[in-house]
């Protein structure tokens, strides 16, 4: 039996676990504001990702480690605003949570009281399993996120393709068993090669969301404004994009101001 959209009235973790079993696929997008949102979940998007991919084409900073606790609380609001059905997931942003178990429940705790979000998300395996556990303790779900981590992208120095040597596809291997034990709902992988990540999908039992990842992982996500071509510059492999709203805005603004220069707008049925 298919969870398609009109089955659900609310997706939870535990609709996410059923897709995976019954191997209905989970489509993911990110947002960022009330009114983007609310057309995505009235779409039918089984989860919104509030991430902090927000640093990147809200803010239009270059890395996402600039965007704050606070800014990402305000951005999940906005989401919560409109969302009726779709799981609601936040990214801890940088600093957050790191090194800290405490920091991280406390980040944790202001993102789902503040908010009204249903879930969180941090990206790394072993080396944040104290945050997770914590996290997790105070009964919030939690999503992992390896492979590509763009938080540590001065650690790594380039946005290519992880894990494609053994020993790094080893140790994702190892995290994403880790996750699971910890008690993850769900896992991202972002950029690695496709059998691995067809090959974790295989052995964990929790639901894996790819991007840049191959077909073989239990769902997929986007950043909504890559699928959306409103960033027209970026064009990686894994990206499809389904309509060019960049060049869609820009020609409806072109035409806006033409018409307000010749006098044409407003006319009077346009008029009181
Ligand atoms: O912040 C984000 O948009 C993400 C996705 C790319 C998974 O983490």
């Amino acid at each position: 039996m298919s969870i398609h959209k009109k089955d659900v009235k609310r997706i939870t973790t535990h609709v996410l676990r059923s897709m995976k079993e019954q191997g209905e696929k989970i489509a993911m997008l990110t947002a960022y504001d009330y009114s983007s949102a609310k057309i995505l979940d009235e779409g039918g998007i089984d989860v919104l990702l509030v991430g902090d991919s927000a640093s990147n084409v809200m803010a239009g900073h270059e890395t996402t480690l600039p965007i704050t606790l606070d800014q990402m609380i305000y951005h999940a609001q906005s989401v919560v605003r409109a969302v009726k059905r779709a799981l609601i997931v936040v990214d801890l942003p940088f600093g957050s949570y790191q090194g800290n178990s405490m920091k991280a429940l406390d980040s944790a705790i202001r993102i789902m009281k503040e908010s009204g979000a249903h879930a969180v998300k941090l990206e790394g395996g072993e080396e944040i399993a104290e945050s997770i556990k914590r996290i997790l303790s105070a009964g919030v779900p939690v999503m992992g996120h390896l492979g590509l981590t763009p938080q540590s992208i001065y650690k790594f120095g380039t946005y290519t393709v992880r894990a494609k040597k053994e020993e790094e596809a080893a140790r994702l291997k190892s995290d994403a068993l880790l996750l699971q034990e910890l008690g993850c709902f769900g896992l991202v992988l972002e950029k690695i090669p496709a059998h691995l990540a067809t090959e974790v999908s295989q052995s964990i039992q929790i639901p894996t969301i790819g991007i840049g990842a191959g077909q073989g992982t239990n769902g997929q996500v986007l950043v909504t404004h890559d699928m959306l071509g409103i960033t027209k510059e970026f064009k990686p492999r894994f990206l499809r994009r389904y309509v060019e709203l960049f060049d869609v805005i820009k020609g409806a603004t072109e035409d806006y101001i033409k018409d307000v220069k010749a006098g044409k707008f407003p006319n009077e049925k346009e008029s009181y």
